[in-house]
């Protein structure tokens, strides 16, 4: 029995675990031990084999997730006193106390200044979640609920939100989906301009669609039309900074469970002038006027959440800022795109390399185009090893896409992790089919390589005529026993950049061959691939 298969049946107290319903992985691809459909890591499963220290569990969830371990330690020790200390601790405080007053003015003050929120913004703490939020954005910015709003729906919340507005207001709808009703793009600029109702009290974007992987890593400029644009930056808040006044923003929210604590609490930053407006019929604990002229505590607020987002803010603080955060965010996203985009088709990602939309935070990706087999066979390896989260069990169905989320408590280390078993693992089950002569391949033209300058880099350009019967081996990435050396690669010939202009002996243009060892170090042996395959 394979590990994964054993660990299986020991968490579930099976000798034999199911074989009978698998699937044969598609052909090309190796699988020899497939895994039954019920094993807990096809499910969603986050407790991996209790031979993984729980504080080794990488958690890649979409939200609630972990937060980073030093805020949880932080926590722990703020939230949770022991007796000896004799006070209480914030999910024991009433909320009109002094004692949560303090905690309350420290979280909205350190939220301000991480967030740079300028002085004619409030900052609101509401319950309900996003959702709650779908429905009090109309509510509080259109009166009569006759008034339009413009919202750009381009994936899964932006429609969930669209949704929700047609009680309350009359939507115009900007729409970014294909025609196959998938989303992987965002309207540009001109287009909004172009199609915006000019009437409507706001425009709406989803500043980062979890589920699409379509990250907005500015806001838009001020519209033309002047209409205050509302956001929903539930999954990307703290990773970037904002322009408040430039991007004209109305309102931005951003439910706690992915970036700044945990669920239970939403974060609501609303523009002074905005308020008033509200439907008669708004409900008063959606109502922001209503909440904030009770300096937010109109009724229980959560105390204990607004303690974490507090610590959760500090921390940001303490470890570089936004703009820190931001930097972190783009490393991580780009280590786990690029082992995307070098697996030979191994992985593969909805939104394409050349789109400026790909999301930082959340990393929706495929095994094997999607293939049933291998996907799951992944999942249960990641799991054996502590890696969980990849897949959730959502509303909106399983799909072909995983998904590695990438929020604050994932450390750059810990994408390295993940994709050092990515690349592991594509070597291993990439169609390993044994190619006659390793150069078959790719006809490589006289003369072999050239050497030259690049700059003042020395380098050596391979050429090679494009394989006719593969095309689609001739997008490859090139390999030599150092992969550090490896810069570019293009359909016809690649850049070998070395100091002594000597190919390594072991040089192969057969990526077929040679994927598997000779680009990637073995799991844990490299922190990071080659800065030219970032
Ligand atoms: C961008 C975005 N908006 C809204 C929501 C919905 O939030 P909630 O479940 O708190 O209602 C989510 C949840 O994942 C989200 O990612």
């Amino acid at each position: 029995m394979n590990s994964a298969l054993q660990s299986y049946a020991e968490n579930n107290e099976v000798n034999t675990p199911r074989t009978t319903t698998i699937n044969k992985p598609a052909a090309g691809y190796s699988v020899t031990n497939p895994v039954p459909h019920d094993h807990p890591a096809l499910h969603g499963s986050l407790t991996p084999p209790t031979n993984v220290p729980v504080d080794k569990i990488l958690n890649f969830s979409p939200g609630p997730t972990s937060l980073p371990p030093a805020v949880e330690a932080s926590v722990q020790e703020k939230c949770f006193p022991s007796p000896s200390e004799k006070r209480l601790g914030s999910m024991a405080l009433s909320h009109r106390s002094p004692e949560f007053g303090s905690i309350l003015r420290q979280t909205l003050a350190k939220s301000r200044e991480v967030m740079q929120v300028p002085p004619e913004y409030e900052i609101l703490f509401t319950q309900g979640g996003g959702h709650g939020q779908f429905a009090a954005v109309p509510m509080n910015l259109c009166p009569t609920g006759a008034e339009t709003a413009t919202y750009v729906v381009n994936g899964t919340w932006s429609k969930r939100a669209v949704e929700e507005a047609k009680k309350y207001c009359v939507p115009h709808v900007i729409s970014a989906l294909n025609d196959d009703g998938s989303c992987t793009s965002f309207p540009s600029l001109d287009t909004i301009e172009n199609e915006i109702n000019p009437n409507s009290e706001f425009l709406y974007v989803c500043s980062n669609e979890t589920v699409n992987g379509l990250e907005l890593h500015r806001l838009l400029p001020t519209l033309n039309c002047g209409v205050p644009l509302v956001v929903d930056a539930s999954s990307d808040f703290t990773s970037k900074p904002i322009a408040w006044r430039e991007s004209n923003v109305g309102i931005l929210f951003a439910c706690a469970s992915k970036n700044i604590g945990h669920p239970g609490i939403t974060m609501v930053v609303i523009r002074k002038d905005l308020l008033g407006r509200a439907n008669p019929f708004t409900p008063g604990v959606l109502n922001y006027e209503t909440n904030i002229l009770a300096d937010n505590v109109w009724n229980t607020i959560p105390t204990f959440n607004v303690d974490v987002v507090g610590i959760m803010m500090e921390w940001i603080g303490e470890n570089g800022g936004i703009h820190e955060m931001e930097r972190m965010s783009i490393a991580k996203s780009a280590l786990v795109y690029s082992t995307i985009d070098n697996s030979n088709g191994f992985f593969g990602t909805k939104v394409d390399k050349s789109s400026e939309y790909r999301s930082r935070m959340n990393v929706p990706f495929c095994v094997a185009g999607g293939d049933e087999t291998l996907t799951d066979l992944f999942l249960v390896e990641c799991w054996e090893k502590g890696i969980v989260g990849l897949r959730t069990i959502t509303p909106f169905g399983k799909g072909i896409y995983l998904r590695a989320s990438l929020y604050h408590g994932v450390t750059y280390d810990e994408a390295v992790v993940l994709t050092n078993f990515m690349k592991e693992f594509a070597a291993k089950h990439s169609a390993p089919k044994k190619v006659e002569k390793s150069t078959s391949l790719m006809e490589i033209s006289t003369p072999l390589f050239r050497q030259s300058l690049d700059g003042d880099r020395p380098c050596a350009e391979i050429k090679f005529s494009p394989h006719k019967e593969y095309p689609q081996y001739n997008e490859f990435a090139a390999m030599s026993s150092s992969p550090d050396d490896v810069t570019a690669s293009n359909r016809s010939s690649f850049t070998f950049y070395s100091p002594a202009l000597t190919l390594p002996k072991n040089m192969k243009v057969n990526q077929y061959a040679r994927v598997s060892h000779d680009m990637f170090s073995p799991l844990g042996e490299r922190a990071s691939p080659p800065p030219s395959l970032r």
